[in-house]
């Protein structure tokens, strides 16, 4: 449980004055949600699993059944979940504020089902498809399917539209991301490890405009150094926040 957190009085003004606000999402923002993160302790889905064989595109090649049937898995397991309060707290600030950009690496659609109506997604979306040559696939034509099956318009597999590592972001997603970045007052980093490029650029190019940094993370973090650190679990920091920048309890 995370204590009661005491905020600067600097940190509060820089939200309440903020121009443009970016809160920008990782794993930890949806870990009280139920989905586990990729590298918290012996939790992480890369310890359990490697990343070379399912978040590859060499991986599904050499196995496009054992990947597929992985994140078939994963959405199941997704269904039965929900987003959390931090996901809720956001989709509220967005709302209050209308100067709030939410940039997120999640897959998980959280933000959106939480009622955030304009949300980056750097890392693809787990219940989106596109084949092996890009075009895009209808998800429920295929989103129960036990192998991938065949493009129609090309005879290639189709796959997850998640991004893989070496694989490039989404160039208009990082793009807007990146100028979202720049141009944010206030950047507010929630359960991100900062260990996966090209997403972690993101806070430097907020910081090379001036811009405040925040990171609400229980664990330290790459980002610890560079940025005001609250130190807790998002889903009990936010409405704590909330509350000291509006004045009101979160519900
Ligand atoms: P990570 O798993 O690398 O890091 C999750 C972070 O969330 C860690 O710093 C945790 O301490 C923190 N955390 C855990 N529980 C939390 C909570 N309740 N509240 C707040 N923070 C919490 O996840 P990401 O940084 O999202 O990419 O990882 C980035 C990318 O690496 C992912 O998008 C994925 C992965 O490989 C791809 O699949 C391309």
């Amino acid at each position: 449980m995370t204590d009661v957190v005491a905020f600067d009085d600097v940190l509060i003004k820089a939200l309440r004055e903020a121009k443009n606000v970016v809160f920008f999402t990782g794993a930890g923002a949806s870990a009280e949600s139920g989905i586990p993160t990729f590298r918290s302790g012996a939790d992480g889905l890369w310890g359990d699993f490697d990343m070379e064989d399912y978040a590859t595109s060499e991986g599904f090649t050499r196995n496009p059944k054992k990947v597929w049937q992985w994140y078939r898995d994963r959405r199941q397991d997704m269904a039965d979940l929900q987003p959390n309060t931090a996901h809720n707290v956001i989709a509220r600030w967005q709302k209050k504020a209308s100067n709030v950009t939410v940039i997120t690496q999640n897959i998980d659609n959280f933000h959106q089902d939480a009622g955030s109506d304009h949300v980056i997604e750097l890392h693809g979306n787990i219940h989106q498809f596109k084949c092996l040559n890009d075009h895009p696939v209808v998800a429920s034509s295929v989103n129960t399917l036990d192998e991938p099956p065949l493009c129609e318009i090309c005879g290639s597999l189709v796959r997850p539209d998640v991004v893989w590592f070496n694989e490039p972001l989404p160039q208009e997603a990082f793009e807007h991301a990146e100028m979202f970045s720049r141009e944010s007052s206030v950047f507010v980093a929630v359960g991100c490890s900062m260990d996966v490029y090209p997403a972690a650029f993101l806070p430097a190019f907020a910081a090379s405009s001036g811009a405040y940094l925040i990171q609400i993370n229980p664990e330290v973090s790459a980002f610890d150094k560079y940025a005001h650190t609250l130190r807790g679990k998002a889903g009990e920091v936010l409405p704590q926040l909330w509350l000291a920048v509006w004045g009101e309890v979160f519900s």
